[in-house]
């Protein structure tokens, strides 16, 4: 009955929020949502923020500049030079979450047709932002070391595809795989982008939730090392993994001629994000809650990935193979003994949920893949949670 524009004829809607159905039935133990444990946020600290915020209520009841308050860029720009990556007001557009920041790039960078490259598997969120602007989505290989830049290398030099617009890749501890890419990957992906002239998106908002091995530096805060590389690079944050997700305060850094672009697509999608959660975030940040709070949630999440990886090692005896994550939120792994799909609906009738790993796959689904986040369950719940799939294997596989 309706002319619908052509990515909206037949739209597929999020796979992971499909499986939110499932959520509130009653004893069911998540491992599937990118959820942070609700138990800690910092509610005390964020209380006194937004008492901080409405001292000034016309301020938070205002309409806002679109490119962010001001009080919020100066601590964003405070926070990106404690991340060894200065950036200017001019070049930082506050945006409402970094799936927002993704929504404008795509607007002022990519037409229909235009190709596109990504890390495979990745965010899904990604890859549906991409369709529906009607890319040419084309993938290139994570292994345990992040995006393996030997065959985009190969890949670009093949002429085997249309000269890509953007490339796009959460280096440090990926949603799904929780790889890091390596330093010398990341020196690579750099030069990469300034030889073949393609703008690399750093999707980072897990890169503060390290719990053991090296800090790796930013792509961005690399880009110092590789002449005119910071010409490529748009880089995304988020308050969403260390704060709240319910801000929903996200920044993009991008070069001035690509931030002001972004501001105006801004203008018209949401005219500004909202400038009292802006003002809660700036008061949250400029009380230094956020350094004082991180810590716990860290310690939070080291024990809850060894007690999921420890318990999958101890009851699934190898059946799943998985690689440690040194920080973020996900283990990724892969079921020996068939389709993580199948599994899926037997974990269901157990009361444990994960994601499927095909969700995270633009092409060349590998089904037995999966991903498993440790962040919202308890440990005793990861427990029960690792024992009640065991079981679902058996019924799946046996
Ligand atoms: C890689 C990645 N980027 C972006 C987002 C969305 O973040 P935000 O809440 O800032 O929109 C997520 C959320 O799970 C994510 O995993």
């Amino acid at each position: 009955m309706y002319s619908f524009t052509a990515p909206f004829v037949n739209p597929t809607g999020s796979p992971i929020r499909e499986l939110f159905k499932y959520l509130g039935e009653p004893g069911m133990i998540s491992f599937a949502g990118g959820y942070p444990a609700a138990d800690l946020f910092d509610v005390e600290g964020l209380q006194c923020a937004t008492e901080r915020a409405w001292s000034a209520p016309t301020k938070c009841l205002q309409y806002g500049p679109t490119d962010g308050v001001p009080e919020l860029k100066e601590e964003i720009v405070a926070l990106m030079r404690r991340r060894g990556a200065a950036c200017s007001s001019a070049e930082l557009v506050v945006t409402t979450g970094s799936q927002q920041s993704f929504d404008l790039l795509l607007r002022v960078l990519v037409a229909p047709g235009d190709t596109v490259l990504t890390e495979q598997p990745a965010y899904p969120a990604t890859v549906q932002a991409l369709l529906l602007q009607q890319a040419d989505v084309v993938t290139v290989p994570v292994d345990a070391h992040g995006i393996d830049t030997d065959r985009l290398a190969a890949l670009l030099n093949s002429g085997t595809v249309r000269a890509p617009k953007l490339l796009y890749t959460v280096p440090t501890f990926a949603n799904p795989t929780g790889a890091t890419l390596t330093l010398a990957r990341r020196l690579a992906l750099l030069e990469l982008a300034v030889k073949h002239r393609f703008v690399i998106v750093e999707d980072e908002p897990y890169a503060e939730l390290r719990f053991c091995g090296e800090a790796v530096p930013s792509l961005l805060a690399l880009s110092e090392q590789v002449p005119t590389s910071r010409n490529w690079l748009v880089y995304f944050g988020s308050l969403s993994k260390v704060i709240a997700p319910g801000l929903r305060v996200g920044w993009t850094v991008a070069p001035i001629e690509i931030a002001r672009r972004c501001t105006v697509a801004k203008q018209t999608v949401d005219l500004c994000s909202s400038p009292f959660t802006q003002a809660i975030a700036a008061a949250y940040l400029a009380q230094g809650s956020l350094d004082s709070h991180l810590p716990r949630i860290v310690a939070a999440y080291r024990d809850k990935c060894e007690t999921l990886c420890d318990e999958m090692d101890r009851i699934l005896d190898g059946a799943i193979e998985f690689h440690r994550p040194q920080g973020g939120m996900f283990v990724w792994g892969r079921c020996k003994t068939g389709s993580s799909s199948t599994l899926l609906t037997q974990a269901i009738a157990q009361k444990v949920l994960f994601v499927p790993g095909r969700a995270f796959y633009a092409d060349d689904a590998d089904d037995s893949t999966m991903r498993m986040s440790f962040t919202a369950p308890t440990t005793a719940d990861i427990k029960e949670g690792v024992q009640r799939l065991s079981t679902a294997m058996e019924r799946s596989f046996s």
